[in-house]
């Protein structure tokens, strides 16, 4: 986690810097810093806190320098403090160094330069690389191109994951960059080059990036980048062009990122459709382009993806093995790593993820290459880590999401999988074309239905404004309804700090219901024809036992029964989730701003989890 900037230019860097760390704030927001090279030294200002500290450490307007790093954290190895706050230096302040990601063998390394008379004065994993840096570049002092064959020999010791920029005291005209399991990308400019943990946060600058790969270093001059893979090989790299609009990654009038991203559903979902799906033609997957008989070689589907992601693969569960007619596990990535799943040639592992980069994904995908099955990207972000290592990708095209609460990415990801769903049935011809087009209806309705959905504000916030101080509320539904139970349960915990629990209904009274008391508040969501009268009576359990209740649903009920009735409108049961989430995204949104909580960064959490 952990957000990371770098310019090198004619400009003054330090704006620039800390403009970018603003935008990368998402990723961590207990410290930051900026190291720049003022005539010939390293300048080194950091504190604990939020990014917008740094304007208050004497000095930084008056920084000239034109090469410069910085970084925001969210603490790994050692409490937010300013000696823990990047970037960290050298003993001999030679060289500055921020890093993201987690050096698992950093005990032993740090003993090692213990031992060859280092000193230490923060608790971090990432203070061990700038000295062991140092210590190869003293032993390296004849070598023409002694910075890079340090901080490569450093980075060949290092354990675990790791994006860092360097500067060098004696090279103040270089910048050096490696990464390894964390994400940077390098914008081009004119006479200028930025680094960044993401595309959002540099797009103002440039719309065209280097995507760096595991183990690739760059060594950047303003005008110049070059590329080295793990083995000090000089390689060659593309200019990717984004097109991404940079108004895209601004609030554009909105409170917060989270409420823009809600209201952008209805646009994020048609993007996701695009040209993928067509009245009366097939739903097109050519990029992937699987035969009837790669298709019918799998015998199992895994879906595989962490919290929200893992979220969408479980309301599409249902759907994908109704009208494809194979089974499929849903897991969390960081279970399924450690397991030993049973997969083979025979499966096909699809791994969602929003930001490309989480760890506990790509180790999960890893392995299941490793074990010689077919692997599939579901991804927001292009060129994103996942997307490179996996068989096959296809992108969700919801656009950037800042916010950490993931809204528009969710409604992305199961629109997409319902596409491939449909797309898998096709080509399997495994249900009738009637079954298909009804669906495929439903898909194409999705925008203009979301946008419906999105006008019951009012009575969300009305419900929030009664329950905020609630301290713990209950989710409940039945099929894909509970899959949208513990999506909504997330969310409400994520940025409420409210404890909540999502429950299939009919779970309720094996244990669940024993908490049920006087004045408690219960969400029900009841969009399944065949499931309502069921989950009706679940809910008038809790009724009965005193609970305040809020329901969101397309089907007739009595309205009376209940404390508020959100009526969203009515779609095939097997994507309701898509819409019946609406309501409940907003419903955190609006308990959040009750509390005064910050719903673009709420405590603990970072957008892009980078470390297992
Ligand atoms: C969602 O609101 C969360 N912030 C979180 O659960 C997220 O979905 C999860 O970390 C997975 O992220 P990814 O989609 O980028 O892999």
């Amino acid at each position: 986690m952990c957000g990371i900037v770098g310019y090198i230019g004619t400009r003054k860097a330090s704006p620039i810097l800390i403009d970018g760390l603003l935008k990368l704030e998402y990723r961590g927001y207990d410290s930051a810093g900026i190291s720049t090279i003022e005539n010939g030294y390293i300048s080194n200002m950091k504190d604990k806190g939020r990014v917008k500290n740094l304007y208050e450490i004497p000095g930084i307007d008056d920084l000239t320098g034109t090469i410069g790093i910085a970084h925001t954290r969210w603490a790994t190895h050692g409490k937010p403090a300013k000696e823990n706050s990047h970037p960290h230096m050298d003993n001999s302040n030679l060289f500055s160094v921020v890093h993201n990601g987690i050096i698992e063998n950093y005990q032993e390394l740090k003993e090692f330069l213990i031992g060859n008379g280092y000193h230490f004065i923060s608790q971090t994993d990432t203070e061990i690389i700038p000295n062991l840096i140092h210590y190869y570049y003293t032993k390296n002092a004849q070598n023409e191109n002694r910075l890079l064959h340090a901080i490569h020999l450093a980075c060949k010791d290092l354990k675990g994951s790791y994006a860092i920029e360097v500067l060098c005291m004696d090279e103040p005209n270089t910048m050096i960059v490696a990464r390894k399991d964390s994400p940077l990308v390098i914008g081009v400019g004119e006479n200028e080059n930025y680094i960044s943990s993401d595309i959002p946060a540099i797009l103002s600058y440039t719309k065209s990036f280097y995507l760096l790969n595991d183990g690739d270093l760059a060594k950047l001059s303003k005008d110049s980048v070059s590329f080295y893979d793990m083995d000090l090989t000089p390689i060659k790299k593309e200019v990717k062009n984004i097109e991404w609009d940079v108004s895209a990654c601004e609030k554009d009038g909105y409170e917060d990122f989270m409420l823009k991203e809600i209201y952008e559903q209805p646009k994020s979902v048609r993007e996701t459709i695009g040209s993928r799906l067509k009245k009366n033609e097939k739903v097109n997957f050519d990029d992937i382009g699987f035969t009837k008989e790669t298709l019918s070689n799998f015998n199992m589907i895994y879906m595989v993806a962490c919290g929200t992601a893992m979220h969408a693969g479980l309301a599409v569960k249902p759907m994908l093995e109704k009208l494809c007619h194979i089974p499929v596990t849903v897991d969390i990535a960081s279970e399924f790593r450690y397991r030993e799943p049973l997969i083979d040639e025979h499966t096909l592992c699809i791994y969602i993820s929003q930001s490309g980069e989480t760890a506990d994904t790509i180790a999960a995908l890893k392995l299941s290459k490793a074990k010689g099955a077919t692997t599939l990207a579901i991804s927001n972000v292009i060129g994103s880590s996942i997307t490179r290592e996996a068989d096959y990708t296809i992108y969700t095209h919801a656009g950037p999401e800042i916010a950490v609460a993931s809204t528009k990415a969710y409604t992305s990801q199961i629109t997409l999988l319902t596409l491939l769903t449909l797309y898998f049935a096709e080509v399997l011809e495994s249900v009738s074309a009637d079954t298909i087009d009804n669906i495929k209806s439903e898909l194409l309705l999705l925008p203009e239905k979301i946008s419906e959905a999105l006008k019951n504000v009012e009575k969300v916030k009305n419900f929030a404004h009664k329950v905020y101080t609630e301290k713990d509320i209950f989710f409940l539904g039945r099929g894909t309804d509970y899959t949208v139970a513990m999506e909504a349960s997330l969310k409400l915990k994520e940025i409420s700090y409210i404890h909540s629990e999502a429950y299939a209904s009919g779970e309720l009274k094996h244990g669940p219901i024993a908490l049920i008391e006087n004045g408690i508040t219960v969400v029900g969501i009841l969009t399944d024809p065949n499931l309502v009268e069921k989950s009706v009576s679940n809910l008038q359990e809790v009724i009965t036992r005193g609970a305040k209740t809020l329901v969101v649903t397309n089907q007739e009920i009595n309205k009376e029964n209940y404390d508020e009735v959100i009526e969203i409108p009515s779609t095939h049961p097997l994507i309701s989730p898509i819409i019946s989430i609406i309501p409940l995204q907003l419903f955190s949104y609006y308990i959040s701003k009750e509390k005064g909580l910050d719903v673009d960064k709420p405590r603990n959490l970072a957008k892009s989890v980078t470390v297992e």
